[in-house]
């Protein structure tokens, strides 16, 4: 290559590695890309257990779009065509906020007062994350995050803004619950630092949990952040999941109900990725009583509009209560459902797993199977699981878990039949491990026939994965 002249460096921020995307979680991904699994077509892939993606109403959604393509084709909508067509307000159209707000009332089953005037519309809660915290927090500043969180934070929190992330360490022993001592130590763990602190930024319900936060609990995190005067973010991307009690409460319908918070330092997040299953259509928003925050996000969301198109269409379907009536109230059925036969399935042979009431997921222990009780022994797992039983499932240190040997397994992307082949994997792995953890002492450490030598995690054709299955 011609050796040109000049400086053709480029910027830290695109060589950096802030992005997180080097890390299991992303690698799973990749794995799975190479060797999806398909019933008939490659039955011995890998099965994509590690997106929280919500395919269980994707044919409610397809069958109201199908029955309603006069709204694709401008008619009858609220928009026409040149309007959609021509540069948008970047506020959004008001119709689609009055919907969306309308919405978002619904899943919060009308307990929380939603001002459309308050949303600041994004491509996908990703964005509103980070324009939040562009909004609240310079570069060097810090949130308080709970652990274990969704891994994607890494980059949607602290990557472009410069913020950092002080983990707020939960434990097994308080069924990773959000307390009290754990948020005085990560406050004083960042002031050691010299940092500054910024906001205290909760899940609600949690990913990779599964469970939805307690108004006990929401209410020490609201008065923590009072008495330290920072701020509170909730994402409540998977409000709309709850699927068994306790129900969802959302951190606004508390400081609604009293004039004890003040409401422009509590910020929600909210998209319909998770509770509509329609993350390809990057529709989110953040939600503030501050006026400030909400200018602010305003201009920045100029970066992450989201199409008129989408926003003409969504209107109309938001609008039509008794379609997200019933999509809400199959949905969470279906995950109900969904939830209890996997849990059953991996309780049947020995896995322990939270008991969680929403999410598209569960979160497993694994320890039992650690051969080595830290960190790389959760990655050599990983890679067996990921490689001998052909499922890409979330290793916990991707989400900052303190404790090694929790695993995030997703089961809301997939059809019934699929999730069942994969409870069939890890039954035969279970067996041919000695029955791990059934309670009959097969299920001490180390009883796991792991090569001494993880082997190298990206394969394109999987022939292990095969053997693993003509044992099975
Ligand atoms: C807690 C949480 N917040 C935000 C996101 C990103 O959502 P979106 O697809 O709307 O950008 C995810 C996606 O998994 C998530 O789990």
């Amino acid at each position: 290559m011609a050796k040109l002249e000049g400086s053709f460096e480029l910027s830290k921020l695109a060589l950096a590695d802030g992005h997180s995307e080097n890390s299991p979680y992303f690698d799973g991904w990749k794995a799975y890309d190479l060797n999806p699994y398909h019933p008939l077509l490659n039955p011995c892939g890998i099965m994509q257990m590690g997106l929280a993606e919500n395919q269980l109403g994707t044919a409610l959604v397809d069958e109201w779009v199908e029955k309603h393509t006069r709204f694709l084709a401008w008619k009858d909508t609220l928009t026409s065509f040149k309007e959609t067509a021509l540069y948008q307000d970047y506020h959004g159209f008001d119709s689609f906020r009055k919907a969306l707000a309308r919405f978002m009332e619904e899943v919060r089953d009308g307990r929380a007062k939603i001002d459309p005037d308050g949303l600041v519309l994004t491509a996908g809660a990703t964005a509103a994350n980070e324009i939040l915290t562009f909004c609240i927090a310079n570069p060097g500043e810090t949130l308080l995050v709970p652990t274990p969180y969704y891994a994607g934070f890494d980059r949607d929190l602290r990557w472009r803004t410069g913020v950092e992330i002080e983990p707020v360490e939960c434990s097994s022993d308080e069924s990773f619950q959000i307390t009290l001592p754990a948020l005085e130590r990560a406050y004083r763990t960042a002031l050691k630092k010299g940092k500054t602190v910024k906001a205290v930024f909760i899940t609600n319900p949690s990913n990779p949990l599964g469970l939805t936060i307690s108004p006990h609990t929401l209410y020490q995190v609201l008065d923590f952040a009072r008495e330290k005067s920072i701020h509170v973010i909730a994402d409540e991307v998977y409000a709309g999941t709850v699927f068994s009690s306790p129900p969802f409460t959302s951190i606004l319908e508390l400081i609604q109900s009293s004039n004890k918070y003040g409401p422009e330092t509590v910020h929600i997040v909210y998209s319909l990725s998770k509770d509509l299953g329609l993350p390809g259509f990057r529709v989110g928003a953040l939600y503030s009583s501050n006026q400030t925050v909400r200018t602010a996000a305003r201009r920045m969301s100029s970066f992450s509009l989201v199409s008129s198109q989408t926003q003409a269409l969504l209107t109309s379907l938001l609008l039509d209560s008794g379609f997200t009536q019933n999509y809400l109230l199959r949905v969470r059925k279906e995950l109900r459902r969904r939830h209890g036969d996997f849990l059953k399935g991996l309780r049947e042979v020995g896995v322990d797993c939270v008991e969680g009431n929403s999410g598209l997921f569960c979160w497993v222990n694994l320890g039992k199977l650690l051969r080595i009780d830290d960190w790389e022994g959760e990655l050599q797992l990983w890679r067996v699981v990921l490689e001998k039983i052909g499922l890409n499932i979330s290793p916990g240190c991707s989400f900052h878990c303190s404790e090694p040997g929790w695993f995030r397994v997703c089961f809301g992307n997939m059809s019934e039949e699929d999730m069942n082949v994969a409870l069939g994997r890890i039954r035969s792995f279970m067996s041919n491990n000695g029955g791990a953890g059934r309670g009959d002492g097969g299920g001490s450490k180390g009883m796991m026939t792991i090569p001494e030598e993880a082997p190298p995690m990206v394969r394109p054709h999987l022939s292990y994965v095969l053997d693993a299955e003509q044992q099975a």
